[in-house]
């Protein structure tokens, strides 16, 4: 737990719920009587899918799917692989991913042109986090809860090394 001791808070707990909620209600807006199909990217999103969910109040289905790059811990090396594959027919359905951040934006990419091949009716994207300065491809962020700056961030369901995925905040890890 040396890191931790090493990292600041970026979002607090209270500012988190705030955010997901106003993103829930945006979504329970613009898809009001219609059904759901919600998609977590694993592992990283099950945080802000979890509190995301429980405020949604339409007719869904929570399906996941995993994603995983090459290339150094801590940054996405353009080659994208999906090793977990969603486990239903998105064909003509509206269809949420989530994401726990947008960085190069590489492993968006390939999971939107995994899925939209499949033709759903909708295809939106809700990230917790994006880091703009660090974007190598665009990619369109529909509901997105807060821009931050080029650090690395761990808490709320994101890592380093595999740990402090389970704290409830926001932290980030100060370059030495
Ligand atoms: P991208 O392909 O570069 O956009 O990176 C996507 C993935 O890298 C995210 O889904 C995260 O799992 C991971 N990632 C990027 N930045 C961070 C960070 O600051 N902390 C923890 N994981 C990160
Ligand atoms: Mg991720």
């Amino acid at each position: 737990m040396e890191l931790l001791k090493k990292s600041k808070v970026l979002v607090d707990e209270a500012t988190l719920d705030k955010k997901v909620s106003e993103l829930a209600e945006q979504i329970n807006r613009d898809f009001s009587g219609e059904k759901l199909i919600v998609v977590g990217v694993l592992k990283g999103a099950f945080m802000f899918m979890s509190d995301l969910l429980k405020k949604i109040n339409l007719d869904t289905e929570v399906y996941f799917l995993k994603a995983e790059s090459y290339g150094k811990s801590t940054e996405s090396s353009g080659t994208v692989r999906i090793t977990k594959d969603v486990e239903c027919d998105i064909f003509g359905q509206n269809v949420l991913l989530v994401e726990d951040i947008i960085d190069s934006g590489f492993t968006m990419r390939e999971v939107f042109k995994l899925l939209s091949e499949r033709q759903p009716k909708t295809l939106k994207l809700a990230s917790c986090l994006s880091k703009p300065s660090r974007r190598e491809c665009e990619i369109d962020i529909d509901y997105l809860g807060f821009e931050i700056p080029d650090k690395f961030v761990i808490g709320y369901g994101l890592d380093y090394a595999e740990k402090y995925r389970n704290l409830p905040y926001l932290g980030y890890i100060e370059a030495e």
